[in-house]
């Protein structure tokens, strides 16, 4: 499993995104080192950031009618129920989904962020300077 640590690669200079995406880092890294009687919890608390940080950027792209809006709230809406499936399983007594998705959900993570979430934070930086 790889583990995510921060490159400057990965900072968008926008602070709300680069907050939450901090945040996402830090509990995807509790996640992948949770012991078997921490795999529900770590998973709780990624699931819960997940649900306010999509939520968030999706927000931004509705108000701002942004050009890859689909698609970035497409991909959100797929991981956020991969995310769900994933601690369902493991309420379950399943952890195995679980473990192998926090193995894989870094190389997602850095992919999304220098794509998606990079296009949105040029343009988030762009208007929030242009009208502040
Ligand atoms: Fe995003
Ligand atoms: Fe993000």
């Amino acid at each position: 499993m790889q583990a995510l640590n921060w490159t400057p690669a990965l900072w968008l200079g926008f602070e709300p995104m680069d907050a939450m995406n901090r945040d996402f880092m830090t509990l995807l890294g509790r996640a992948q080192e949770a012991s078997d009687g921490t795999v529900v919890t770590t998973w709780q608390a990624l699931v819960a950031h997940a649900v306010q940080h999509f939520g968030a950027e999706d927000a931004w792209m509705r108000s701002e009618a942004f050009a890859t809006a689909e698609q970035h709230t497409l991909e959100h809406r797929v991981v956020l129920n991969l995310l769900r499936e994933g601690l369902g399983q493991a309420q379950g007594g399943d952890l195995a989904p679980a473990r192998q998705m926090a193995g894989e959900l870094g190389a997602w993570f850095s992919r999304h962020t220098q794509s998606l979430d990079a296009a949105l934070a040029l343009h988030m930086r762009r208007v929030t300077t242009t009208t502040a």
